[in-house]
């Protein structure tokens, strides 16, 4: 089994998790468009999405799904998203795909995350995969150096531009041994939009594809 068949299968359950005229939460991403392709034989028993990303809107709308405006919505059940790497806590690192701000607030939103995840992304310790930090454009040298402070080595994703306008700085080298403590301290440097740790907003229901099928497990 290939990590996209772990990835389908991760998704396919998920698809199990979605309620009659729900709304849900919609992250972005290779797993998270195998789930949007899930949801074909129930989209007209659901009111609709928010979306986390232009191309899952993009997905969806092409689909025939509703999506909504965040600001239009109190609250809804569940959120889908993937992640790059999900620790034992359900800490994340997210934004390999950019989206990690977007998916934040999102997330923040919904009263359930729902991980999909195949079980390459699954470690004891985040930090291998390098952390997404979505900056704006004109501190992205200042927030670089700073970041060095901290441990990392900061690289510009050259070329990629953010939903929101922004630039990414992926910082190599961490040992992300206290996610939320981390997450608070790159967050509070001027200039940073969101950091790529889920830590204060993780995941509560984790569905990994394995080879022996999927394993699901819920924060304690
Ligand atoms: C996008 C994300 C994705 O969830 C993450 O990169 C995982 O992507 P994929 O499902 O393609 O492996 O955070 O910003």
């Amino acid at each position: 089994m290939d990590q996209n068949q772990k990835k389908m299968s991760a998704a396919a359950e998920a698809v199990k998790y979605v309620k009659e005229n729900a709304i849900l939460g919609v992250g972005t991403g290779s797993t998270v468009n195998y789930f949007i392709d899930g949801l074909e034989p129930i989209k007209d028993k659901i009111k609709g999405a928010v979306s986390s990303s232009v191309a899952s809107t993009k997905k969806l709308e092409a689909m025939g799904i509703k999506v909504f405006d965040l600001n239009e919505i109190d609250s809804f059940d569940i959120y889908v998203d993937g992640a790059d790497e999900i620790n034992p806590e359900m800490d994340m690192i997210k934004g390999g795909g950019a989206a990690l701000t977007r998916e934040k607030i999102v997330a923040a939103v919904a009263k359930q995350f729902i991980c999909i995840v195949d079980d390459t992304k699954v470690v004891d310790v985040l930090g291998k995969f390098p952390l997404p930090v979505e900056v704006i454009p004109m501190a992205r040298e200042y927030v670089a150096r700073e970041l060095t402070k901290l441990g990392g080595r900061p690289v510009y994703r050259e070329g990629c531009v953010t939903d929101n306008g922004n630039h990414i700085l992926d910082v190599h080298d961490l040992r992300i041994t206290e996610p939320k403590k981390l997450e608070q301290l790159v967050n509070a440097i001027p200039g940073v939009v969101t950091v790529g740790i889920f830590g204060k907003r993780g995941a509560d229901v984790l569905i990994v594809g394995t080879e022996d099928g999927v394993k699901v497990s819920s924060r304690q």
